[in-house]
């Protein structure tokens, strides 16, 4: 087999479809050109969770639902409050997760209906948490979430302490929409895997925590924004990227296991950063990403991933430069829950084999022989 699994073919899902030739992403047939368009994050929820888009009064009962759910038990923000503010904030949030489920009424629950509640209930909360982690860190108190706004809306206030322009919420909404689902990435696989053990939701959103963390995976978008500060100056990017890939070091947020073309949603992001840039008043990150996307694609022919543009955008939208990957995981939760009800309702265990290459006839020699 390929190392990493590449291009195998480990189950069927009806959620969503990549194809990396023509870089299409569909969510359940869904162009994301469209979703982004047209639909909002909570719409975007229902139709990974049901496979079909909702009626405007389905639609409003989930909305209602998810702004319900959204604040987190007492117990869970007591405990975030004993955690240590200078640890690594998916540390931080993976542990929380695992928490939640010890607080939750459905925790040991596995029926059907207990795991989309769970499912549910989490993908509100996710947001509440990352930004309750986000004030931690800054030793600031969590900000309780406001049921007027919508899900986008409301991260924002929670973490920044007041109502986003509606502009930016808007851009984030999309972000939202645009980091949802991405087929068997390494966290969706991860939950999966345990899922298929019939381990409890809670348990597998933490494997998916945890895959999530790696900088191959998505701590990818704040290795970005850490490399943009250090160039600080776009006159800078194109030695700065020459003398990168001359050491044969990964420029972050480029290449990607699946498209061999443009990822369709940094088409997006790259608009969005310019057109937070310009709102804010400083398009210097967009332009320094400008010209690193030029001198990457000219010098090693790899395309920006989702990781690349999302990085100057949420920079310009106030979100601190370690909470970006947490960031992605308030989206990511919704297509986590949508394979691990997947996986419950058609379950079979994982378990792959390995292909032996070690040695089959070895002589046991006594310790004290050795
Ligand atoms: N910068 C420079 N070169 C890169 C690169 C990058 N970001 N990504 C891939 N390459 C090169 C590799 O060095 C390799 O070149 P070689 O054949 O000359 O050795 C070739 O492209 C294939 O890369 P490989 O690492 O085998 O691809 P993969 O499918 O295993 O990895 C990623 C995919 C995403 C992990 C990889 O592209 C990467 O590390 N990117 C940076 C991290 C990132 O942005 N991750 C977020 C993904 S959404």
């Amino acid at each position: 087999p390929k190392a990493g699994l590449e291009d195998v073919v480990a189950g069927t899902s009806e959620i969503c479809f990549i194809d990396g030739h023509e870089g299409r992403l569909l969510y359940h047939g869904y162009d994301i050109h469209d979703l982004v368009a047209h639909s909002t994050f909570e719409e975007t929820v229902f139709l990974l969770f049901h496979n079909r888009l909702p009626s405007r009064q389905e639609l409003a009962d989930f909305d209602a639902a998810l702004r319900a759910e959204r604040a987190l038990p007492p117990q869970g923000l007591s405990l975030l409050a004993t955690l240590p503010a200078s640890a690594h904030p998916m540390a931080l949030l993976r542990t929380m997760v695992s928490a939640l489920g010890l607080y939750d009424p459905d925790g040991e629950d596995n029926s059907p209906e207990a795991s989309r509640r769970k499912a549910l209930r989490l993908t509100a909360q996710m947001a509440t948490l990352v930004a309750a982690i986000g004030r931690h860190r800054d030793g600031k108190a969590p900000i309780a979430p406001d049921r007027g706004l919508a899900h986008a809306a409301d991260f924002l206030y929670m973490l920044q302490g007041r109502a986003p322009d509606p502009a930016d919420a808007r851009v984030f909404d999309a972000a939202l929409i645009m980091h949802a689902d991405h087929e068997l990435n390494a966290s969706t696989f991860a939950a999966r895997v345990t899922a298929g053990t019939l381990s409890d939701l809670y348990s597998a959103v933490t494997s998916a925590v945890g895959a999530l963390k790696g900088p191959l995976h998505g701590g990818a978008n704040e290795a970005v924004m850490r490399m943009l500060r250090e160039i600080d100056d776009p006159e800078r990017a194109e030695a700065y990227v020459k003398q990168a890939l001359a050491q044969k070091r990964k420029i972050m947020g480029f290449g990607h296991r699946v498209y061999r073309t443009e990822d369709p949603r940094a088409t997006h992001l790259r608009r969005y950063s310019l057109e937070v840039g310009e709102r804010h008043g400083d398009t210097r990150w967009y332009r320094m990403s400008r010209r690193i996307e030029e001198v990457v694609l000219a010098e090693k022919g790899l395309f920006p991933n989702v990781d690349f543009f999302s990085a100057s955008t949420y920079y310009m939208l106030g979100i601190p430069l370690d909470l970006f990957t947490p960031v992605f995981a308030v989206s990511r939760i919704s297509g986590w829950c949508a394979h691990i009800l997947e996986q419950y309702g058609n379950n079979r265990l994982i378990r792959p084999r390995a292909q032996y290459v070690g040695p089959t006839r070895e002589t046991y020699i006594p310790l004290d022989e050795r």
